[in-house]
């Protein structure tokens, strides 16, 4: 695949764009994203919904609410053909992790690379026939609305906090009341809208539409914490109990004294060069872990197979359904795939696995110096992907 432009209007520079609109406004992107038209149709859409293996959620909207009852149905995958007879007017299918199915629409994260690889959680799609949506809603995460086939009318209201409440019994958190309408169009096949965490939208299809949802994501402090205390349980030195200073207290007093001591001594080890590494070491796990399991490809090239390739004018690049990072330490580069610190690499292998993580695509000249058993082996473990269609 040729290089992918920035999906950004001409007059915003990427840097514009993280200061004045990122996590702040939304920005509609006429013909942000042209590669995406007609790239599926909507029958490829329900086929991947019926897979095994698929993410996917099937949403039936009745005509009206009746008191006490539902207005909305949810089913979650495994879906089967049955789930799509009789349907209602309104409904809507949604699939998530698509560039597990198809690497080549998760090259185009790249039109997005202003935004760190590591933020990007997954491509989602929603199918639905005219009038199908999923209702007024906000999402804690930022999100890249790109429209696939057909329209889609998007309203942006006002932004959401933890105060907004949703409307009762209903298997979705959604709202009636978006307050004022700051935004209202129809946007068309290769449009792209960026929408921000907890602004309320609400789109509708206008006819057979598909739009993907290129979602973004970040840790929360949970998940640190969590990846910390399972760094810490192997390192020995902390299981040494504290020196703490004592006063003469009664017995049966847990004071705030010693409180205050645990946790100085707490923070100064977080502080430490150790608790650096340890907290490097947790982010760049949890950052770098997938959100949806792997699915094995279905075949891969042998390593003959794959030099053969290169040598014949493929390109390899990341493979964007799994999480591939380096960050710089004072020991040299350190990579991380799906959750794991990957050692044992040799000074090429890491200099061609970091232009890998930076969105290079690569030619066989750019990889001569890599064993290619390494190459092979990273193409098993779905870290890269062969474009042979150049
Ligand atoms: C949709 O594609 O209909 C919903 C996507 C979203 O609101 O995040
Ligand atoms: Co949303």
């Amino acid at each position: 695949m040729t290089s992918i432009p920035l999906c950004l209007p001409d007059s915003i520079t990427p840097k514009q764009f993280l200061t004045e609109y990122w996590q702040k406004k939304p920005l509609l992107i006429k013909q942000g994203l042209p590669q995406l038209v007609d790239m599926f149709e909507p029958d490829d859409m329900i086929g991947l919904a019926l897979e095994e293996d698929a993410s996917a959620r099937l949403l039936t909207q009745a005509a009206s609410k009746k008191e006490g009852q539902a207005q909305w149905q949810l089913k979650k995958s495994p879906l089967n053909e049955t789930d799509f007879e009789n349907l209602p007017e309104q409904w809507t299918v949604l699939v998530q992790n698509l560039e597990q199915w198809s690497p080549e629409l998760g090259q185009l994260w790249q039109a997005f690379d202003f935004i760190p690889q590591w933020q990007r959680d997954d491509i989602m799609v929603s199918y639905a026939p005219a009038g199908g949506s999923v209702g007024k809603h906000y999402d804690d995460y930022d999100v890249f609305l790109a429209q696939g086939y057909g329209s889609r009318r998007w309203q942006l209201g006002k932004f959401c906090d933890d105060q907004t409440e949703f409307v009762a019994d209903e298997p979705l958190r959604l709202f009636d009341d978006m307050g004022e309408l700051i935004f209202d169009e129809i946007l068309e096949a290769g449009d792209v809208l960026y929408v921000p965490p907890k602004l309320s939208h609400f789109g509708v299809a206008q006819n057979d539409c598909l739009t993907f949802s290129f979602g973004c994501r970040r840790p929360n402090l949970m998940q640190i914490i969590d990846s910390v205390a399972d760094i810490a349980t192997n390192d020995s030195k902390l299981f040494i109990p504290m020196l703490l200073p004592q006063a003469l207290q009664a017995s049966g007093e847990l004071q705030a004294d010693s409180i205050a001591a645990i946790k100085a001594q707490l923070l100064e080890m977080l502080q430490s060069d150790r608790g650096d590494d340890m907290i490097r070491q947790a982010v760049s796990e949890v950052i770098s872990k997938r959100q949806y399991d792997a699915l094995m490809p279905e075949e891969t090239l042998d390593t003959d197979e794959l030099m053969q390739a290169l040598s014949e004018g493929a390109t390899l690049q990341a493979d964007y359904s799994n999480r591939l990072l380096y960050s710089q330490t004072t020991d040299g580069t350190v990579l991380y795939a799906n959750g794991q610190r990957i050692d044992g690499l040799d000074k090429a292998a890491i200099a061609v696995l970091v232009r890998l993580a930076n969105g290079e695509a690569l030619q066989h000249s750019d990889v001569t110096d890599v064993d290619a058993d390494d190459l092979s082996e990273w193409l098993e473990n779905g870290w890269v992907w062969v474009d042979v269609a150049e």
